[in-house]
């Protein structure tokens, strides 16, 4: 297995013993995450984060896992504020910051874009999300959620619910299911399921999974992934209207939960979580959120070969 220099630009670039190394890693991480141990692992080494594109945890998960290593963090999450305002290109920026910076974390509303920085970028690039595309760091730190609270990924029947279509979480979340033995429920109204695309590709893996328009049950589900709709990405504000509010899990829906049910959400949420659930044993999205750090330094530190 070798990391070193490696781009992050979907999930698909991991094989799944790969995957695994990441959490197991990240597993040795947790100390240094929470400030009980101090490291210096990263010293004297440059992430630039690129931020075309709004984020709150992404961003600042990133930045605290370097920072939590010694590492040092440039960047931009205002892109308003750089020389893109001017009219340079994202090739043009992406040479300069490499010229800056030991890797780049990207994210911009164009699918793909993480893909041409990658080729212009010879520093490792990694995806902070591509528009409606995919979502890999997320989707590592959603595994790593789902192996500590339920003590390990196979045997799980994990419910994938909401904007499917749009969401980039959603994307990688499946395909990396699929290469565990777990059971997965896509539910959305028929406007909102996952691309074909994506179910193929779970298919081909051997996915044992199911496709429902409405949450009419949480009977037997282990995890319960719950999304927002991705209203930015709707190209016409009529078609979010006949979506909008369509679900939305509160106490009631918990009356038949597992008793070890788990909710997660990747945040931001918007209506979809009653504010109420939040204080409930099923509630793991802000212990998801936290998460984010020792993933990322996981990674980092495994893509900028400082750990083998
Ligand atoms: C998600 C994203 O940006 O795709 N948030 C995140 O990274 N934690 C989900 C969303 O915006 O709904």
């Amino acid at each position: 297995m070798n990391f070193k220099g490696r781009d992050i630009v979907t999930i698909k670039d991991f094989k799944k013993e790969e995957i695994v190394k990441i959490l197991d890693v990240a597993e040795e991480m947790l100390p240094i995450a929470h400030g009980k141990e101090k490291s210096n692992l990263l010293q004297g080494y440059i992430m630039a984060s690129l931020f075309f594109e709004p984020s709150t945890r992404t961003r600042l998960s990133f930045e605290a896992a370097m920072k939590r290593l010694g590492g040092n963090v440039i960047g931009f999450a205002q892109p308003g504020t750089t020389s893109i305002q001017k009219g340079e290109s994202l090739a043009d920026t992406i040479r300069t910051a490499e010229s800056y910076c030991d890797v780049i974390v990207i994210r911009h509303p164009k699918e793909g874009s993480a893909r041409l920085a990658a080729e212009f970028a010879a520093v490792p690039i990694i995806n902070g999300g591509d528009g409606a595309g995919r979502h890999p760091t997320q989707c590592l730190l959603d595994l790593f959620t789902i192996r500590r609270e339920k003590g390990g990924i196979e045997g799980n029947k994990i419910a994938l619910l909401g904007d499917l279509k749009y969401g980039r979480t959603v994307h990688s979340l499946a395909y990396a299911l699929s290469l565990f033995k777990t059971e997965m429920v896509f539910i959305a109204p028929s406007e909102l399921q996952m691309p074909k695309e994506v179910v193929e590709e779970c298919r081909k893996n051997g996915a044992k999974l199911s496709i429902k328009n409405e949450l009419d049950d949480v009977d037997g589900i282990d995890v319960l992934y719950v999304t927002r709709i991705q209203k930015e990405r709707f190209p016409d504000p009529e078609e979010y209207e006949k979506v909008a509010g369509s679900y939305r899990i509160d106490m009631d829906i918990l009356k038949n939960a597992k008793e070890n049910m788990i909710i997660m959400h990747p945040l931001p949420r918007v209506n979809e979580i009653s504010p109420a659930i939040d204080a409930t044993k099923h509630a793991a999205y802000f212990r998801q959120t936290f998460n984010g750090v020792p993933v990322r330094m996981a990674l980092l530190a495994l893509i900028l070969g400082v750990i083998e």
